[in-house]
């Protein structure tokens, strides 16, 4: 995220940590760089348009100031072009949201980023959850949220109109008479429930058109939509046979939606700590934890689930009340984590164990325990990536491409290079080109050559 404190609330005082300096083009040109330099394929930077204000609420969103839960955040797409010029390979993931973002300006902006990467854009599709979003863009409170899937399917089509119907392919020639001929560049006209765009997009074709698309809805209508408008899923889960259950549900949804099921990649989040050693690895954790800040925690978890901890007492058993995701992650815990098994969940526990990375899964340890963890996951889950989290940036980064790259190639997991340089032939890997595969819903608005 496009902040100094994305999944560790307090972390920003920690001398190792560069986040306070996201204000600065030179952060993220220097992180763009370490990636590249370890071929990590992607930096995914989420997004919320709104701040966390249900703990110790309603909408009160003091108590995740001092420790930065994710506010201040600032765009996510304006550090790319800079990024883009100090790298070859690495892409970009940006989360923009169905809801409140215009479908043709987002196309529009979304185009020109794919040109200035040469194909090396994602686009994180989210619907957006959070009732303080609705009201900074003016509305009195949020659409219901299977309406917002509803509105996403439309918006999708929409702009994979605008992406892949408005320039027919050999539309710009750029010869000696002519820069783009008249009549294969086209209106789409669309008029739908929610939508309505006459086109065409403004910006001429560029390296993929539509952008890699990430996707990570978790309810009924998020996995409807994700399956069948996503190219890379991000699946929540402490425990590897549970998101197991997830990645089989995901590739049958994929296959009644007429795709390919191998051609949604999976990813889960997780956190690295990693050093030379484990007790250097460890010891680099608890000086971490030494810096978290619980009313940040307790504030993030407010805003992902609803549920205010500030309503339970100081050591109170922790029963998750409202509808999320987060509920089967706490009641995993509790099943899954050694040394936790029978243990009370109270508030204060709750924000401790989010306090670093989220909700997400972690392995701490040397570059061999880090590798045999991910391996695991990868056999007994059966994603095919991670997506990283971390408590300090880039250290934890640099950490990661120093000790534990180095392993996991030793071991034949990771790759020595990049396979190609736009974002879809990066994850995909099939020798089929920048552009949307044949079995996605969008490529039935492409316009061809005509011979
Ligand atoms: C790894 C990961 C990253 C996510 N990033 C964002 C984000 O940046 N912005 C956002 O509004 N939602 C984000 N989400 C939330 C999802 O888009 C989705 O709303 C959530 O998983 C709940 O699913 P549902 O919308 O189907 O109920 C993310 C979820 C996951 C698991």
């Amino acid at each position: 995220m496009n902040t100094p404190g994305h999944l560790a609330p307090g972390l920003w005082r920690h001398p190792r940590n560069r986040t306070t300096q996201y204000t600065d083009l030179e952060y993220w040109t220097e992180m763009a760089k370490i990636l590249e330099a370890g071929k990590i394929h992607s930096m995914f930077i989420a997004d919320i348009l709104g701040p966390y204000d249900v703990y110790k609420g309603p909408e009160n969103m003091d108590p995740g100031l001092p420790g930065v839960a994710q506010l201040p955040i600032a765009d996510p797409f304006l550090p790319i072009a800079a990024m883009a010029a100090v790298t070859k390979h690495l892409s970009f993931g940006i989360t923009a949201s169905t809801t409140y973002e215009n479908p043709f300006l987002l196309a529009r902006r979304f185009a020109t980023l794919d040109h200035l990467t040469k194909g090396r854009v994602a686009w994180n599709a989210v619907t957006s959850h959070l009732e303080s979003a609705a009201k900074n863009v003016g509305l009195e409170k949020q659409i219901a949220h299977d309406e917002r899937y509803k509105i996403a399917d439309e918006y999708l089509n929409l702009t994979y109109k605008l992406w892949e119907s408005s320039w027919r392919e050999d539309a710009v020639v750029k010869d000696e008479t002519q820069y783009t001929v008249p009549g294969r560049v086209r209106r789409i006209d669309h008029k739908g429930e929610y939508f309505r765009s006459a086109g065409p997009l403004t910006t001429e074709p560029s390296t993929q058109r539509t952008p890699f698309i990430f996707q990570a809805g978790t309810s009924t209508a998020g996995k409807a939509f994700a399956t069948k408008h996503a190219e890379c899923m991000f699946l929540a889960g402490l425990e590897p046979t549970a998101v197991r259950k997830s990645v089989d549900d995901i590739r049958a949804r994929a296959i009644q939606h007429g795709r390919d099921p191998n051609s949604i990649k999976t990813i889960t989040g997780i956190l690295v700590v990693v050093d030379e050693t484990d007790e250097k690895a460890q010891a680099k954790w608890e000086d971490y934890l030494s810096y978290v800040d619980l009313e940040g925690a307790a504030t993030l978890f407010g805003g992902w689930t609803g549920t205010d901890l500030s309503t339970f007492d100081e050591g109170e058993y922790f029963r998750f009340t409202g509808p999320g995701a987060i509920q089967s992650l706490v009641n995993s815990w509790t099943a899954t984590v050694p040394g936790t098994e029978g243990l009370k969940w109270t508030r204060e526990r709750v924000a401790q164990e989010i306090a670093i990375g989220g909700p997400h899964a972690r392995a701490i340890g040397s570059p061999k325990t880090v590798a045999d963890i991910l391996e695991r996951w990868v056999e007994e889950s059966g994603i095919d990536g991670f997506n990283l989290s971390y408590a300090v940036a880039p250290g934890d980064f640099e950490d990661i491409v120093k000790y534990l790259l180095p392993e996991l190639r030793s071991r034949g997991v990771f790759w020595d290079d990049y396979g190609a340089s736009t974002t879809r032939e990066n994850f995909l890997n099939d020798g089929l080109g920048p552009r949307l595969r044949d079995d996605h819903p969008g490529s039935q608005y492409k316009w061809a050559a005509e011979k």
